[in-house]
């Protein structure tokens, strides 16, 4: 029994050995065997969850650099654009609402698409965090109002990561093939597509004094895909919960080194154009 537990333990550590250093897969290895004794003894390659391999340091910033990232394709809705405010004008947008919902979507009450409809509409009814502004748009309208009010007289910009490739690998290394280009903003907010019967976009971003950068950044995969890629970096992250799962992936604390992510396809970046 010993032996069998020494001999997991070497093959962990040769494993450990083959992976990159500084690899963030790597950093989630030894966290993972670090805090847990039994994963010592079963190391599962499972525990490297992929969809973690978003986020990064700000020194991982140059031309060159390398690294395992996980590039969400996140196509929750169906759709790509915006209905009208005429055309869901109608229709609540409302947890309260949710059995008149299920019955206009013709969705099953207990299905999957239903369980998807209740987290999007909950989502968008929870209060913001005190140092946040957050708002759920369903129509293209409601989108340019809100922009209008976020930037005023300034027009803004919108970026989204690119995919150039018809055949995406989910996960794979990338390499940053140009130098990483910051763009300067002082006001910025991020919308996700939700999962929802038509396109809901759930937007957020940070109230008060502005510390993000933003970055474009241009990576080529090893299957030799181009990503032509949005990235934000979080350079205060004091008032981040300290169970954030980015400080564990990076091994960094809450205020501690800046936190920067890769940002999914399917999300819209607004920002003041200078
Ligand atoms: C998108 O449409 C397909 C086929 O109509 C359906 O199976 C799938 O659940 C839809 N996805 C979402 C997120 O609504
Ligand atoms: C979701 O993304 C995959 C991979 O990019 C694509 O093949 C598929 O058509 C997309 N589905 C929808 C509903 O957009
Ligand atoms: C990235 O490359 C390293 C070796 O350079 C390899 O061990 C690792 O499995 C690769 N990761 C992915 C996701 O392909
Ligand atoms: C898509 O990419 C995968 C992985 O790189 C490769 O094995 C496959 O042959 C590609 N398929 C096409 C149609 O290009």
């Amino acid at each position: 029994m010993e032996m069998k537990v020494f001999a997991s333990f070497i093959w962990c550590a040769l494993l450990l050995l083959q992976l990159s250093p500084g690899s963030h897969a790597r950093e989630i290895y030894e966290k993972t065997l670090r805090n847990d004794p039994d994963d010592v003894v079963k190391p599962k390659e499972h525990h490297v969850d992929p969809t973690l391999s978003v986020f990064f340091k700000v020194d991982d910033l140059y031309l060159g650099k390398k690294m395992p990232i996980y590039f969400a394709t996140n196509n929750n809705s169906n759709r790509t654009y915006l209905l009208s405010r005429e055309e869901v004008g109608s229709i609540p947008f409302s947890s309260l609402k949710l059995p008149y919902l299920l019955e206009f979507f013709s969705i099953a009450n207990s299905s999957p698409q239903a369980k998807a409809m209740e987290t999007t509409l909950k989502l968008c009814e929870l209060k913001p965090k005190k140092d946040e502004f957050k708002f759920c748009v369903t129509s293209l309208e409601s989108m340019l109002d809100m922009t209008r009010g976020i930037f005023g007289l300034v027009k803004p910009k919108v970026l989204t990561t690119k995919i150039l490739s018809s055949n995406h690998t989910l996960f794979q290394n990338y390499t940053f093939v140009k130098k990483p280009v910051e763009i300067y903003t002082t006001k910025m907010f991020a919308c996700h597509a939700k999962a929802y019967p038509y396109l809901v976009y759930y937007c957020h971003g940070q109230k008060g004094h502005f510390t993000n950068k933003v970055f474009k950044i241009v990576l080529r995969g090893e299957n030799g895909e181009k990503v032509e890629a949005v990235a934000t970096c979080h350079m205060d992250t004091s008032t981040w919960d300290s169970g954030h799962v980015a400080f564990r992936v990076l091994g960094v604390r809450p205020g501690g080194s800046p936190v920067c992510h890769f940002l999914p396809a399917d999300n819209l970046v607004w920002l003041a154009s200078t």
